[in-house]
């Protein structure tokens, strides 16, 4: 199946596999670029050594094209923020869970220019990236390097400022999607609108390939996506539960039970709105919504909270990124799920054509 994306990026398949940091493992991101989808790693949290490492052992076991996925950071981020309501509010639960009182020193998240750095010398061929738009220099960079790059964009506004900077294709996020928005405009308020609505918008405002996140989870949805004006499709949550996913068991059952209702956006782990499955904490945080520190302040001030719980196995404090669609996720293999939308997606295409009626 030939689109813009498959020729832009030379795959075989018009299915891209999401970078999910903290999630994606090289195997999963191997097992998708050898059935001929792009494989992504999820670099975000990643410090450059565990990148470098993660991209040699992808590119020791595939000749095929793959992805590394950043966070762009905020050019402005405040550390004027007031912390002490948080702290509070934070202190109970670290009791509970044994941790020792929050230390005041500052965490050190690995720094974007490091991961880039990591990027431009292991020449990778793809540079995926959400949150913002590099400074022209990335960009650049890339382009000298023949890296192409993925945008991510929550609105038509946003695509065309992806478009604007010389970005190969754009990601459409969809309020469906698992994980954080991407959003990266000042809205007042966060846009979230769905799939349906938003990739022939998009499509119709860009001229670069358009590639759909958010609800995908089957042959259906790709062949809807192709519909819409999309060239490809994101998918994060179909892998989620596989064998290849880097997700705590835990975290892989609640996949497995989840319904279309069980999800919900929030702040509350990191500072940033994010859809996941809920938990006793979003429900905690839903009051203070307001006064959460932002992205990322929050996502460290909660990091040793998540890493205890998910050690003890404490679901109501752990973070479940998943979407709207998680009700579609199997336990199957990526090398399985993947044939198996292609397979589906070619089955409904020519239904469709086929009931279509002759004049
Ligand atoms: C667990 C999880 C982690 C994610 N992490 C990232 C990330 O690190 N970078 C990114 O660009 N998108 C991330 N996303 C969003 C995906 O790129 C994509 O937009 C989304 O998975 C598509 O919707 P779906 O989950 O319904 O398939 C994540 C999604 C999930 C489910």
């Amino acid at each position: 199946m030939q689109t813009a994306f498959t020729q832009l990026i030379g795959v075989s398949l018009p299915i891209v596999q999401a970078g999910m940091a903290g999630v994606t493992t090289p195997e999963m991101v191997v097992a998708a670029a050898n059935s001929g989808a792009l494989g992504t790693i999820g670099g975000g949290y990643l410090s450059p050594d565990a990148l470098r490492q993660q991209i040699r052992h992808v590119k020791s076991r595939t000749n095929n094209p793959f992805a590394v996925n950043l966070f762009i950071p905020k050019a402005n981020a405040s550390d004027a923020t007031d912390l002490k309501q948080m702290r509070e509010i934070l202190a109970p639960i670290r009791t509970r869970l044994g941790l020792d009182a929050m230390s005041d020193a500052a965490p050190e998240p690995p720094r974007f220019e490091d991961q880039l750095q990591v990027v431009l010398e292991e020449g990778v061929p793809v540079f995926s990236f959400t949150f913002g738009v590099p400074a022209p220099a990335v960009m650049d960079a890339c382009k000298q390097q023949g890296i192409l790059t993925l945008g991510t964009a929550t609105t038509v506004e946003e695509a065309l400022e992806l478009e604007r900077v010389g970005t190969s294709a754009i990601v459409v996020q969809g309020a469906e999607a698992g994980g954080h928005r991407g959003t990266f405009l000042p809205y007042v308020r966060e846009p979230l609108i769905g799939s349906f609505a938003l990739i022939p918008q998009v499509a119709d405002a860009v001229s670069l390939p358009v590639i759909a996140a958010g609800g995908v989870m089957d042959g259906r949805g790709l062949a809807a996506a192709l519909a819409l004006g999309a060239a490809a499709v994101q998918m994060g949550t179909a892998f989620l539960a596989s064998p290849e996913s880097g997700a705590h068991p835990l975290y892989q059952e609640r996949v497995k039970q989840a319904i279309e209702t069980d999800t919900d956006v929030t702040k509350a782990y990191s500072g940033k709105l994010a859809r996941g499955i809920r938990t006793k904490w979003m429900e905690q945080l839903a009051t203070y919504h307001a006064s959460i520190p932002p992205y990322p302040i929050q996502h460290y001030m909660t990091q040793e909270i998540r890493k205890r719980a998910a050690e003890l196995g404490m679901t109501d404090y752990m973070s479940m990124w998943a979407g709207q669609g998680v009700r579609l996720a199997t336990e199957h293999f990526v090398a399985d799920i993947i044939s198996d939308v292609m397979q589906q997606a070619q089955r409904v295409i020519h239904g469709l054509s086929s009931n279509w009626p002759t004049a």
